[in-house]
């Protein structure tokens, strides 16, 4: 099938379906303006996009709601039309806490439900905390992050943080049990907060967890994970395929390479000269090709921008199309490491990044 501005979506095993294409909302809450991801969302739903990839830790959901809202007002779209995804932050896996943090989402977007819920790591962290040291998470968001989360939320205490830290000032780590937190997610979808759900940043053997648990009711339909040229995911991509599972490629342009949390031994993708010659080739830019790789695949996208010039461009990826030996000269690009490791967390019992894939 052609994809083209209004028809791109892919269909998702649970009989949904997901737009190949949506905006990144995410940027830095402590350094980001107030009304940027606002004003990110009516460009680009304005612009044509119909999938908005967001979270509440991101702590711009009241935003990226009221955009939503005001498209929906002026008739621009119906709620129908748009695909939103949020996600269960690692603070939230205790089931009891799955639905009350969809909740919060939704109180947040003020809309009724999400298109997809997902579970957005799979590294649980305790909820309460004794102990927090603000010196100790320059570049963490702690506190910080519940300050902007506008409106009360019930089921946090004062002092709670979305990284909460033990006595020796390390990330306080909660034991996992990732089937039934799904087991709590499942249930958001039969309540119809969720038309579907899934995961990010699971690895093969945390989604044959969740694929193989007894009583499995919902199968995942998605998997979030780093996704572009230089990180091609071809076993992961193979596994999901067989299963049935849409990969969501996170980072599709690299990342903004903030060494805060970006691995920048990584050389920057969009300077790449073989993506380079393929974008002057077709008068495309390299993100549109690196975009256009993904979406050829059936990779879903989220490229990142509150630039308007770009939330534009990356729009224009549907005027052209890779030859089958220009796809397969981009997937020999794949240098197996990840702008996006974590290295925080790398001890926590659940860190997908050990495995192979
Ligand atoms: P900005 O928000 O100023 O546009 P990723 O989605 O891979 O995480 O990449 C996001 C980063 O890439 C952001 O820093 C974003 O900055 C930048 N970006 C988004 N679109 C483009 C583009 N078309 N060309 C270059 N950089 C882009």
């Amino acid at each position: 099938m052609a994809l083209t501005p209004k028809t791109h979506s892919v269909p998702l095993s649970d009989g949904n379906s997901i737009p190949l294409i949506g905006l990144g909302t995410y940027s830095n809450p402590q350094t980001t303006p107030n009304g940027t991801a606002l004003a990110a969302v009516r460009w680009a739903i304005e612009v044509g996009y119909r999938h908005i990839d967001g979270a509440l830790i991101y702590c711009n959901e009241d935003e990226v709601g009221q955009a939503i809202r005001e498209k929906i007002a002026d008739g621009t779209i119906k709620r129908e039309d748009i695909f939103y995804c949020g996600k269960l932050w690692n603070t939230f896996h205790p089931p009891e806490l799955v639905r009350p943090a969809l909740e919060k989402t939704l109180q947040a977007l003020q809309l009724d439900y999400v298109d997809l819920y997902i579970i957005e790591m799979p590294t649980a962290f305790r909820v309460r905390h004794r102990f927090c040291d603000m010196h100790r998470v320059k570049n963490l968001i702690c506190e910080m992050s519940f300050a902007k989360l506008k409106g009360p939320v019930p089921f946090l205490k004062p002092g709670d943080s979305f990284y909460p830290q033990d006595e020796n000032g390390r990330c306080a780590y909660h034991k996992t049990d990732l089937c039934a937190t799904w087991a709590a997610m499942e249930a958001c979808k039969d309540a119809g907060l969720a038309k579907s759900i899934g995961v990010s940043n699971f690895n093969k053997r945390q989604l044959e967890l969740i694929l193989n648990k007894p009583g499995l009711k919902h199968k995942p339909v998605a998997n979030q994970v780093e996704c572009h040229p230089y990180f091609t995911q071809p076993k992961l991509f193979e596994y999901c395929r067989e299963k049935n599972i849409v990969i969501v490629g996170y980072s599709p342009l690299g990342t903004n390479r903030d060494p805060s949390w970006v691995n920048l031994e990584c050389p920057p993708m969009l300077e790449d000269k073989l993506l380079t010659s393929i974008a002057q080739k077709y008068k495309k830019t390299t993100a549109q090709v690196c975009l256009r790789f993904n979406m050829q695949r059936g990779v879903v996208v989220v490229p990142k921008s509150s630039n308007l010039d770009r939330i534009k461009d990356n729009f224009q990826v549907f005027d052209f199309s890779l030859s089958e030996e220009e796809m397969k000269a981009i997937e020999g690009l794949n240098k197996n490491i990840r702008f996006v490791v974590l290295p925080f967390w790398a001890d926590h019992p659940e860190y997908p990044f050990h495995e192979e894939y």
